[in-house]
């Protein structure tokens, strides 16, 4: 969603909140805004700009905006209440500009406290939660911030994550978290506050990590975290951020997005390394070490997520059922949030989430532990809230992903996923051989995915023929049904072309009668147990005019005799084969996205994690 940087200390405060904000782009980019305290003429300048960051950069030059500041806030934003303007953006401020707030999340009940602000003759200028904010924290503002944010907050309804200064405090700088994540980094004689620590990671590796309902009061000589609920102080733990989380360049890649799907065999090295017992056929997963009786004793799954990592879910599902015999349901994790789920004393709850952050997954997995259920998740965000607030789990060491559209993330879940399947087939009813065979082949898959990397140029000669198109289908079976539905999502997020990702024999019972000779179809057919019937699935298609695409292995015949384009990826264990076929179609949403023209790594409308319902 979006993202926060502040920072006090002894330094310039805007190239650091500057550079922050860039790092921080991917997560919000449809407006951007600074605000620094100007200490000789005691007031908060603010500079904002509609778009992209590098705009902020010119305009704080035209501005003239104070370069000695060593107080500021700053923010990208990715709009939910009002349109991305100038006005809208934040710092936002109260009236007469003494306070200035950035903030992430959403006000539930802004309109009640907006209407009694209205009542007193506070005038607002934008339409904005976070407005709100400001003037509320103004209301209650009688020499002391802290105190002020303290007391506002209380009657906040809603998710925030939240950086407050004001303009007769030139040593204070207030940070607020409920639901939102917020996060303090130590530097000698400065102190960074941001809702993401890859802001601040170049700075500082001394990371301290806010609670839910925390408030920080920081000045230049340290913090301290009091509790909005009852003012009592709280510590919370610093932490030395080791690794992992080193700075994302774009390399030589033109895209993030590019540069993550050609990672994908580090990304998976990185995430078996150490993992897979292949003598013993079977998996180690530290973060699952202390669970091994708990989870022998599991006799139903749910795993809750959304998007990209519901639909590795969905491959985690034929994974667990067909290797431990364990019952799995997947659900949209907003969904599940919301019904009454049944979770019996054996239910294990599994959340899938590549940011950690997903506001409707979190949400989820707090209904699951109210209901009694041990809670594991699969996250790539170390420290994530999601990782954090689970009973364990297992990261997916995939490395930053930067591309809103999630490429390597998905993968290595599919991977995490398998790893979590061997593990519990092994404790039930795979063999010791069954248990090596799929050990290997989890093994291969880095190096089967190097060597389908290699097919970038098939596909982008197939991107070429097809980008125009307005609508696409794409069919899969089985296991490679989930790939079809990530194949399609990939296509809608960067291309913006409609597209319907469906298991294939579903097709006859309706979608079918969207084929034309306009309609290019993607078929996932790799030669497997079901390859006859998805050839008389893709043999309709055929029939009435569709374009077929068709992924599959080597020795395809008959498919290769009336499909459009063939593009024929390595063998795989055929439970594996989601993550070899995911990637020709990542790369052909890729290349169709940049020839239409557009901004594949920050799509329109979207954010890397989304932090509101
Ligand atoms: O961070 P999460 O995995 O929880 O995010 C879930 C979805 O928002 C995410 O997968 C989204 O669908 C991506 N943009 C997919 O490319």
């Amino acid at each position: 969603m979006c993202g926060i940087v502040a920072y006090i200390g002894s330094k310039p405060a805007l190239p650091i909140l500057m550079k922050g904000l860039k790092r921080l782009e991917y997560r919000g980019y449809d407006s951007a805004g600074i605000g620094v305290l100007n200490s000789d003429s005691a007031s908060i300048e603010t500079v904002k700009v509609v778009g992209e960051i590098r705009g902020l950069d010119n305009k704080i030059k035209e501005a003239g905006t104070t370069q000695n500041s060593s107080l500021g806030i700053s923010h990208t934003r990715w709009a939910t209440h009002g349109e991305p303007t100038e006005t809208n953006a934040h710092p936002h401020l109260s009236v007469g500009g003494k306070i200035a707030v950035v903030h992430n999340g959403i006000i539930e009940n802004y309109a009640a406290i907006k209407k009694i602000l209205l009542s007193e003759g506070v005038e607002f200028v934008s339409e904005t939660d976070t407005e709100v904010i400001a003037h509320w924290v103004s209301r209650f503002y009688k020499g002391d911030l802290g105190e002020a944010v303290l007391e506002a907050l209380k009657s906040l309804e809603g998710a925030f994550g939240l950086a407050i200064i004001c303009r007769d405090e030139p040593d204070t700088l207030i940070g607020a978290r409920r639901g939102s994540p917020m996060a303090l980094g130590l530097g000698d004689d400065e102190i960074f506050l941001t809702s993401d620590i890859s802001a601040v990671i170049e700075h500082t590796r001394k990371i301290v990590y806010l609670e839910d309902n925390d408030v920080v009061k920081v000045n230049r000589a340290g913090f301290t975290i009091q509790s909005i609920e009852n003012r009592r102080t709280v510590s919370r733990e610093m932490q030395q951020i080791e690794s992992g989380l080193e700075i994302a360049q774009k390399g030589d890649f033109p895209h993030f997005m590019l540069k993550e799907i050609f990672e994908q065999p580090e990304a998976l090295r990185n995430c078996t390394r150490g993992r897979l017992l292949l003598g013993d056929g079977n998996a180690k997963l530290a973060g699952l070490d202390s669970s091994l009786r708990e989870l022998r004793s599991i006799d139903r799954i749910i795993i809750t997520a959304c998007g990209t990592s519901y639909y590795a879910s969905m491959v985690g599902e034929y994974l667990i059922e067909e290797w431990a015999g364990i019952p799995v349901e997947v659900e949209y994790a907003s969904e599940f949030r919301y019904r009454n789920p049944i979770i019996g004393t054996n239910t294990l709850v599994i959340t899938v989430s590549q940011s950690g952050e997903t506001a409707d997954t979190l949400a989820a997995l707090k209904e699951a532990k109210q209901k009694g259920a041990t809670v594991l998740s699969i996250c790539n965000v170390v420290g994530s809230t999601i990782a954090r607030a689970s009973d364990g789990g297992v990261y997916l060491h995939a490395g930053a992903e930067i591309g809103v559209a999630s490429t390597k993330a998905f993968t290595a879940q599919v991977v995490v996923l398998s790893l979590i399947a061997l593990l519990l087939g092994r404790q039930r009813r795979l063999s010791h051989a069954q248990g090596i065979e799929i050990a290997n082949a989890i093994n291969s898959l880095p190096n089967l995915v190097e060597q389908t990397l290699k097919l970038n140029d098939e596909v982008l000669a197939i991107a070429n023929c097809y980008y125009n198109s307005t609508n696409f289908l794409y069919l899969g079976r089985h296991y490679n049904y989930p790939v079809a539905m990530e194949g399609a999502l990939k296509l809608k997020e960067i291309s913006y072309i409609h597209a319907e990702g469906y298991p294939a024999a579903e097709i006859k019972h309706g979608p079918i009668a969207l084929i034309d000779e306009n309609m290019p179809v993607v078929v996932v057919a790799p030669k497997d147990a079901l390859f006859d019937k998805i050839v008389s699935n893709a043999r309709a298609i055929k029939a009435r005019g569709g374009k077929l695409i068709v992924v599959t292995t080597s020795d395809c015949s008959p498919i290769d005799e009336f499909a459009d384009h063939i593009i024929h990826i390595p063998a795989a264990n055929p439970a594996l084969t989601p993550v070899i076929a995911s990637v020709p179609l990542q790369l052909l949403a890729y290349h169709i996205a940049v020839l239409r023209g557009n901004d594949v790594d920050m799509p329109r409308n979207l954010t890397k994690s989304v932090m509101v319902e």
